[in-house]
């Protein structure tokens, strides 16, 4: 229980803006009182949720005097308008990426520390207990020494899609900037520090600018090695945007998409399946494998991952992903790019 609700105010109300406003209206944690867009149809939303409407979101933070605010505007917007809350005083929920470039990115972690605020980066896929519940049985050793992990991640894009951001099929816009940066940071949040990642790229056949699958080989400091293969132009039932079923904008599927490897137990993601010898004496290929079936159920994390902000800004809690954290998955999937353009492999430096 709360003594003293929070006050937010949240800015930017397109695709990811309006579940976050929806959120904010139905809690009970916080009093959500101002929604600022430039799009001046956004004041129908903010009348549907009760919330007041703003279209200058430097006006809304001077009137209502937020004590969080939730940033959901375009990443070339993430630096100047975090600092600016920032700088007010106000503690900040930005969206991921936490920005476009290391320089901006470093600009906004600068500002939490200079102002004293909280800066906590979207990266929603860490509220989502099936994550946490595989990160912390790695953590206590289950499945043994972890010696290798895949990813597969295959979804459809449409042409509607390309359609509605031409800027998708250009420089920037390419699945890695725009999807494999997810998986870089459940892979970073799930088992740890990535040091080097050698990338190839194929465009063959939407034959965009940009990409449109990767296979892409990480190294983790301890030398545990991670293959990552992602498509944006196939039907599959691998992906997990698909399988976990937090956005219902997506068809859900059934599929796993990361196995972890373990040294003495394998686990599928998210069947949450765990493979083992039951007897160690008889390790081996040609021994029986016990399989188990972990019960463990995905669950909304977007609600979750507010009601954190909420604790983060009370003082209950340290931002899940810091500002230096996002950073630094920034800096892993930056340097996937510079692997693509060097055709190298390319040590991460943080
Ligand atoms: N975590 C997730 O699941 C998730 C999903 C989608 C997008 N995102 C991230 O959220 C951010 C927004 O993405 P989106 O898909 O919602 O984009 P969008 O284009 O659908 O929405 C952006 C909104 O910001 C508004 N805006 C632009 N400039 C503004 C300004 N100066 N002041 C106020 N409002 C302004 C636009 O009018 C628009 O309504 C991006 O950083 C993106 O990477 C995260």
């Amino acid at each position: 229980m709360y003594d003293k609700k929070i006050r937010i105010a949240s800015i930017g109300a397109g695709m990811i803006g309006r579940v976050h406003a929806e959120i904010l209206a139905r809690m009970e944690q916080c009093d959500y009182s101002g929604l600022a867009d430039v799009d001046l149809d956004t004041r129908k939303t903010a009348s549907a949720l009760g919330v007041k409407y703003y279209e200058d979101y430097r006006e809304m933070i001077d009137r209502e005097r937020p004590d969080g605010v939730v940033v959901s505007v375009p990443n070339e917007l993430h630096a100047t308008i975090g600092c600016f809350c920032m700088e007010q005083g106000v503690n900040v929920f930005m969206e991921k990426p936490i920005a476009s470039t290391i320089e901006e990115a470093e600009r906004l972690v600068r500002s939490a520390s200079e102002n004293n605020v909280k800066l906590l980066i979207g990266h929603h896929r860490r509220f989502n207990p099936m994550v946490v519940a595989t990160r912390e049985l790695i953590r206590k050793g289950e499945l043994g020494d972890i010696v290798a992990i895949s990813v597969l991640w295959g979804m459809y894009k449409p042409d509607e899609y390309f359609d509605a951001g031409p800027w998708r099929k250009k420089k920037g816009g390419g699945p890695i900037l725009i999807n494999t940066i997810h998986e870089i940071d459940n892979l970073r949040f799930i088992y740890g520090e990535i040091e080097r990642v050698y990338a190839e790229v194929s465009n063959k056949t939407r034959k965009f600018e940009v990409e449109d699958t990767v296979s892409l080989t990480v190294r983790f400091k301890d030398g545990v090695l991670a293959s990552v293969l992602m498509t944006d132009t196939v039907p599959s039932l691998w992906a997990y945007e698909a399988t976990m079923g937090e956005n219902d904008f997506f068809y859900h599927t059934k599929g796993d998409i990361y196995h972890f490897l373990g040294s003495k137990a394998s686990l599928t993601f998210p069947g949450m399946v765990k493979v083992y010898y039951s007897d160690p004496k008889k390790m081996g290929w040609q021994y029986p494998l016990t399989t188990e079936q972990l019960n463990i159920r995905s669950r909304n994390p977007y609600p979750e991952q507010m009601k954190h902000f909420c604790r983060v800004i009370n003082g209950e809690e340290q931002p899940r992903t810091s500002g230096e954290d996002a950073l630094r998955t920034l800096c892993v999937t930056l340097a996937i790019l510079e692997s693509v353009e060097k055709r190298n492999p390319v040590t991460i430096e943080y």
